[in-house]
């Protein structure tokens, strides 16, 4: 699980270059990559698409992260199991069958995950919560890197890890956007398992790649 905690989104990669990055990441022991998947239509943006995952499962040994920003996310859980996913995450309010997804992904092999945006409560997740294994919490709208963190999102964390506690459930719970160094600590510490790092932290720019993924993990 500690593994996991550290994990970096290609949508804040070289678009030129992916292959550098993702040799960088894999040489600083990153175990998981996080995936953008986007329609244009769920979100106001196009990212990668399910043959990007496969691509990426040949050459890398990442558990593969996938994070599916679309509408209509039932078709796409043949190709991404095909592709080799681990875990696929979708948006509650993307689906009418939140749990029926949920057992297809897991019936296909991988985990599957609900998205919570930032004006959704965890209450709403209640009925869901014993079907998935993580719940991914986002920090900020969903479409685009490097937008400011949403301050509501670390509640939502340690409500939601108190809701685990209270069902006697062990789903991870994931938060996404705006992850920087100094809310990691406090995600951290309010029960977050799974950080996906980004414009702020991995890909912040400063001292490179490789140094500023080496000194992000240090502090996670
Ligand atoms: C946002 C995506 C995130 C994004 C995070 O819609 O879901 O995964 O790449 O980037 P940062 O960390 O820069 O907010
Ligand atoms: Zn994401």
């Amino acid at each position: 699980q500690g593994d996991l905690i550290v994990n970096p989104t290609l949508a804040c990669g070289n678009p030129l270059n992916f292959k550098e990055d993702l040799d960088i990441l894999e040489k600083t022991g990153i175990k998981i990559l996080h995936i953008d998947i986007m329609d244009g239509h769920y979100v106001p943006n196009l990212c990668f698409d399910t043959g990007m995952v496969g691509r990426i499962r040949k050459n890398y040994s990442f558990l593969l992260d996938v994070h599916l920003m679309v509408t209509n996310p039932e078709a796409y859980i043949q190709p991404l199991a095909a592709a080799g996913a681990d875990y696929v995450s979708f948006h509650f309010d993307a689906t009418h069958f939140p749990i029926r997804m949920l057992n297809q992904i897991r019936e296909n092999g991988m985990k599957g995950g609900v998205v919570l945006n930032p004006a959704q409560s965890p209450e709403l997740l209640a009925g869901t919560l014993p079907y998935l294994d993580f719940v991914l919490v986002m920090g900020v709208e969903p479409g685009f890197s490097g937008q400011k963190f949403l301050e509501g999102t670390v509640e939502k964390v340690r409500t939601l890890k108190g809701m685990r506690e209270q069902m006697g459930l062990s789903y991870l719970i994931e938060a996404d956007g705006g992850v920087d160094r100094e809310n990691t600590v406090t995600l951290l510490k309010q029960g977050a398992d799974i950080l996906v790092s980004g414009a702020f932290g991995v890909f912040e720019g400063r001292n490179g790649l490789e140094q500023d993924c080496r000194e992000y993990q240090e502090l996670a």
